[in-house]
């Protein structure tokens, strides 16, 4: 038997995602299919707090699967860590009997959700977002691999001027505490090297690479993830050059990797879990996320959020990227 759920909000929270509005677009269409009215949180927790809340119709989110960042807006929101500022938010769902919510986002949006759970009878579903890729619990979150085709096309570009100028490069890419964006672009756009912050190596170790015979080559590629260190790759450039006398151009994609148009399989994903979202809260699931796990969809616990991070775990890639990138 179908739970009753008669208003449900939606909210994206964090870093945006491209695919977010074909989430977005499916789960209000699927909950009015259903029956249920439907509304969206402008700017994630923050919105909530002030209450810049908005009604979705069918046609609300028409025109939106095509666009990257998110028709809702999404923001970081320590406040929401309060007690007390979420007593308020309680207050306000209760009194516009809300009874359930879809979140959009990542470890710090399910567990805002998660608390919000907790103390109130508001039921919550957690559909993953972010281009690192890195929520324990499913292979894959929504807005992965448009980030990591952008890069790549990055990659493609940089790597025809350093041809033509016989330059090295070193282009780093997003990935706050892992490297899933890095060792994907890295294999796939044929880097010399791939730094990642679960494999960490030395900077005398990288020289040493660099100055073996068979990998003097007139033009290469280092791909660096920004591990938490955004633009650091600047000064391991300088550090390399001090140490080996080969420079680096360095080029920082950044933010450029969390925007655009979403791919087909982000758009596709995230449609389908927008449906599943929408329709685990109808088989009466609360306080859990659709997660990808070995190919299928599938419904999971929030990750726990001492162990919220999927990181690299094995050094399996990075060795056979070694192999493939040698010359001689
Ligand atoms: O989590 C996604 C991400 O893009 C990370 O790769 C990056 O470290 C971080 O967000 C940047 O966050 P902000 O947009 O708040 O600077």
């Amino acid at each position: 038997m179908k739970n009753k759920i008669k208003k449900l909000l939606i909210l994206c929270s964090g870093g945006d995602a491209p695919g977010m509005n074909a989430a977005i677009r499916a789960v209000v269409r699927t909950a009015l299919y259903h029956g249920i009215e439907v509304y969206g949180v402008e700017n994630g927790y923050c919105g909530l707090m002030q209450q810049h809340i908005i009604q979705f119709q069918n046609d609300s989110v028409a025109n939106c699967i095509q666009r990257g960042g998110t028709i809702l807006k999404t923001g970081r929101c320590p406040e929401f860590l309060d007690q007390s500022v979420r007593a308020k938010c309680i207050e306000y769902l209760k009194k516009e009997n809300f009874d359930a919510m879809i979140v959009l986002g990542g470890d710090g949006t399910f567990r805002g959700a998660n608390l919000l759970a907790q103390e109130d009878d508001i039921k919550v579903i957690g559909i993953p977002c972010t281009i690192d890729n890195d929520i324990t619990g499913t292979d894959y979150c929504i807005g992965f691999d448009t980030a990591r085709t952008t890069a790549l096309d990055a990659i493609d570009k940089v790597r025809d001027t350093a041809y033509s100028l016989d330059r090295n490069f070193m282009v780093e890419v997003m990935g706050r505490a892992t490297g899933h964006i890095a060792i994907d672009v890295g294999i796939a756009g044929g880097a010399e090297y791939i730094l990642i912050p679960e494999f960490p190596i030395t900077t005398e170790q990288l020289v040493k690479k660099i100055k073996q015979k068979k990998r003097q080559k007139l033009t290469s590629i280092i791909v660096v993830a920004e591990a938490d260190k955004p633009n650091h790759s600047i000064e391991l450039a300088k550090q390399l050059k001090a140490l080996s006398g080969i420079e680096y151009k360095v080029c920082i994609l950044g933010h450029t990797q969390r925007g655009g148009t979403p791919t087909v399989k982000d758009r596709k994903i995230a449609s389908i879990m927008g449906v599943k979202a929408v329709e685990a809260l109808l088989a009466g699931h609360s306080q859990k996320m659709i997660a990808e796990q070995n190919g299928t969809l599938t419904l999971t616990e929030f990750p726990d959020p001492n162990h919220a991070t999927r990181f690299v775990t094995s050094k399996e890639l990075l060795n056979l990227n070694e192999i493939i990138c040698e010359t001689i």
